[in-house]
């Protein structure tokens, strides 16, 4: 029977309907692995299509699983609404091709993921979007910066390879003061470290690759809100840019991001027992972890973060050769360009994420041809410092 009418076997078998479940209810948030929804009532139909906030007709547009992704990162982050990407680019792509138009100008930190770098070049030669960048560490930078064009400042919590930190609260209320949108990459630092609409962003975006999936098993990406409005606003434009995530990449995040406190207290240990090994290593010249009261953002992190992260980065005193060499020999570390997973991972930044920047590009971002990046996994931390140890014998 479907709807109440006697249908051939073809039909039946096309017709199943979900269970009612009655007193209970799934603990798990469940996969709707629905593209489409079907409605009885014509005008839902066109609500939810045209408001963020009513029903769910096309999961381009929005999907329950994914809608409790969205939810939780907002309560999370103190935001008030969030939108679920495909990939953390696919977050990045999102904001930047929503919010500026051609001869506008951007402020950004000048040590940021190297695809955020590509992104600023290609905007800036295909639409003459102009971006100065700054250190983030100084307010007077961007005062130095601003021009009557200046729309959009875009920060990282903790930069990307140095673990650069920067000081938002000063940063943000500048920018404010001059009109410009605010945006932070929280990819390296998580809500549990830093929650930058607390320190006045307008919008938050991540990399759910890392740490909140966490698991090195799925791609997604997220946007986050302080306000309801803005949200409203980009909500229908990044459906027409169609990056919605698939609802189970939702599933794998939201499952990841129930240990997210338990994995970044253990990530955050272990970052700093590595930092201490090698900052005491004769191989090694240079130790970059904000945790150390000698990495030049210590006093800012200490201020902005509430933990100082699972990254760190070292440099060899040996240069690109012995980066390379160490690279080579490690055994329990993976080499992988990710970051935020159980296992130890390792990566050479200036012959890989940021191989698009020149040797200007790298100096003025604070990266050596040495320098090694390292996410601290949640591996017993003694195994993780015999196998540095074995592997910086051949530096
Ligand atoms: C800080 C940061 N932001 C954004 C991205 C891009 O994320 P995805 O690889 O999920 O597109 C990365 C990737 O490494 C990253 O490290």
């Amino acid at each position: 029977m479907v709807g109440g009418m006697t249908m051939h076997l073809e039909t039946r078998a096309i017709h199943v309907t979900a269970p009612s479940l009655g007193p209970s209810r799934p603990l798990g948030v469940p996969i709707y692995q629905s593209s489409t929804f079907a409605f009885t009532d014509p005008a839902a139909c066109a609500d939810a299509l045209n408001d963020p906030d009513s029903g769910f007709g096309y999961s381009r547009y929005r999907n329950p699983t994914t809608r409790a992704l969205e939810e939780a990162i907002a309560d999370l982050e103190s935001g008030q609404a969030a939108i679920a990407t495909s990939s953390g680019m696919g977050a990045i792509n999102a904001v930047l091709l929503s919010l500026l138009r051609s001869g506008d100008h951007v402020i950004a930190q000048n040590c940021l993921y190297g695809g955020t770098f590509a992104v600023f070049r290609q905007l800036a030669e295909r639409f003459g979007i102009e971006v100065s960048y700054i250190s983030g560490r100084d307010p007077a930078e961007l005062w130095a910066a601003l021009r009557p064009t200046s729309r959009l400042l875009f920060l990282e919590s903790i930069a990307n390879p140095t673990v650069a930190v920067s000081d938002q609260p000063a940063l943000l209320a500048q920018a404010h003061s001059a009109g410009m949108t605010t945006v932070v990459d929280n990819t390296f630092a998580t809500p549990l470290l830093c929650r930058p609409i607390e320190h006045g962003a307008d919008i938050v975006v991540h990399s759910a690759t890392k740490y909140l999936g966490g698991h090195d098993d799925v791609t997604l990406g997220l946007v986050v809100f302080a306000e309801s409005g803005l949200y409203r606003d980009l909500w229908k434009r990044t459906v027409d840019l169609g990056v919605a995530p698939d609802p189970f990449a939702s599933w794998l995040t939201i499952r990841g991001m129930k240990t997210l406190p338990l994995r970044i207290a253990r990530h955050c240990a272990n970052a700093e027992f590595l930092a201490g090994r090698l900052a005491a290593h004769p191989a090694v010249a240079r130790v970059l972890w904000p945790g150390l009261p000698g990495h030049p953002d210590h006093a800012i992190a200490r201020r902005v973060l509430t933990g100082f992260g699972g990254m760190l980065s070292f440099d060899l005193a040996g240069g690109r050769e012995a980066g390379l060499e160490f690279v080579k020999r490690v055994r329990l570390a993976a080499l992988a360009p990710s970051l935020g997973a159980t296992e130890t991972l390792i990566l050479h930044p200036a012959s890989t994420s940021h191989r698009q920047m020149d040797a200007a590009g790298l100096r003025a971002a604070g990266i050596g041809e040495g320098t090694i990046r390292v996410s601290a996994g949640l591996e017993h931390r003694d195994d993780i410092w015999a196998d540095f140890e074995q592997a910086l014998s051949g530096s």
